[in-house]
């Protein structure tokens, strides 16, 4: 994965904060709280050079995915430890040389225990079932003052965000768990991701540049992992956060359709796009996605439809720069659309090539074993 251009840090005056979206603190950028301690340095401070030989380790999990490589990187720019967990032994070799790796899985809390000793804050992303949630909270909070937690806008009022949603029902779960334990947070909440794009068109624009897909006229802001990430950085070494609940999205409302069009666009491609009912796509992900993925996303899209995405100012409220477009994010991975896996015929998710879920394992709706309310 290419490397993420660098976020300036601290090079002009601090953000203005949405009051909407920041409900508690300004933005300190200087001295003046417990974070000081993992503030970004400049480098002709010799005060702050001394400090930074005291800068505890930031833990981050899910340091492998796609908004943690991003969070371990800026950290590193930002002069932070960043401490990379990684479950599969195999992933350590995708991370930048100069970051310390540890171990664990948040399936088992107590192997998570080496990693967090001596850390100052965590960053929080739970792709695993619920059941050990409450127990890893539990350690994180003996170990470290902050948790940053990537969650999801399930609080926020907008049909797209208020369908059934089981992820919505975990996170919700960890916020609380989060609260309880009396540690500081911040939540991260971004709306839908731009690399999901890749996830569920690209190797159907491989193979026959046809995007079979429902809700063509759904829209929705996608938001770039980068920003997300960006946006994690700071609430992790910047002081300023604690209490922060912070909605990101992307800078524009684009329908499915019309999202595919700009990378036919961008690749210099024509990609077609072909509206498939809500029953064809259960038929077409059958067997490769989760059907509670399934049925929550056709739930998202069917309700949002006539309506404009729900937009936040946030991601410039906090890094002082406008979110990246979705036409720039697919410039950014244009590769990635035209190089990979290119199945013989048309995907059949029956073969494993079709549409992949960017969600990983799903938690199991209420009552079920792995649900842990
Ligand atoms: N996709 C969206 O549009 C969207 C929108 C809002 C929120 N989100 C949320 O974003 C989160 C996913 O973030 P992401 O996309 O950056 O992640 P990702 O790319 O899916 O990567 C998953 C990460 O989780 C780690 N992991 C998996 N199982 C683990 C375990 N048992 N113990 C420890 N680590 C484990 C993996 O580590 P290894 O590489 O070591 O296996 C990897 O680093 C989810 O909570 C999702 O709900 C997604």
């Amino acid at each position: 994965m290419a490397r993420p251009p660098t976020t300036p840090l601290f090079s002009g005056p601090p953000p203005r904060i949405n009051p909407s979206t920041t409900p508690r603190n300004d933005l300190h950028p200087l001295p003046g709280g417990w974070h000081d301690s993992l503030r970004a340095p400049a480098t002709d401070d010799v005060e702050v050079l001394i400090t930074r030989t005291r800068v505890p380790p930031v833990l981050v999990t899910g340091a492998t995915g796609r908004v943690g490589r991003v969070v371990v990187d800026l950290l590193i720019d930002a002069g932070v430890p960043a401490r990379a967990l990684t479950h599969r032994s195999e992933a350590a070799a995708t991370l930048p040389a100069n970051v310390e790796v540890v171990t664990g899985d948040l399936t088992v809390p107590e192997s998570l225990d080496a990693g967090l000793r001596g850390v100052g804050a965590v960053f929080l992303v739970w792709t695993a079932p619920p059941t050990t949630a409450p127990a890893v909270v539990e350690r994180l909070a003996t170990y470290a003052r902050r948790v940053v937690f990537l969650s999801s806008p399930h609080q926020t009022p907008h049909p797209f965000f208020q369908q059934p949603n089981p992820m919505a029902v975990l996170h919700a779960d960890i916020e609380r768990l989060i609260a309880a334990a009396g540690v500081e947070s911040t939540i991260i909440r971004p709306g839908v991701f731009a690399s999901n794009a890749l996830f569920w068109w690209a190797s159907a624009i491989r193979a026959d540049g046809v995007v079979r897909w429902p809700y063509g006229a759904a829209e929705t802001a996608p938001v770039d992992d980068r920003d997300v990430g960006a946006v994690a950085a700071r609430t992790l070494y910047q002081d300023g956060h604690a209490g922060g609940d912070y909605v990101l999205t992307g800078p524009e409302s684009l329908g499915q359709a019309e999202q595919v069009s700009i990378i036919g666009d961008v690749l210099g491609r024509r990609i077609k796009f072909e509206e498939l009912s809500p029953d064809e796509f259960r038929s077409e992900t059958e067997g490769s996605w989760p059907r509670p993925v399934v049925d929550m996303l056709l739930a998202a899209w069917g309700a949002t439809i006539g309506r404009p995405a729900f937009i936040t100012s946030t991601v410039f409220d906090i890094l002082g720069s406008a979110p990246r477009s979705f036409r720039q994010w697919v410039a950014d991975h244009a590769t990635a659309f035209m190089e990979g896996p290119t199945p013989s015929s048309r995907p059949s998710p029956r073969s494993g090539s079709g549409p992949r879920s960017p969600w990983g394992p799903v938690p199991r709706p209420p009552g079920s074993p792995w649900h842990s309310s």
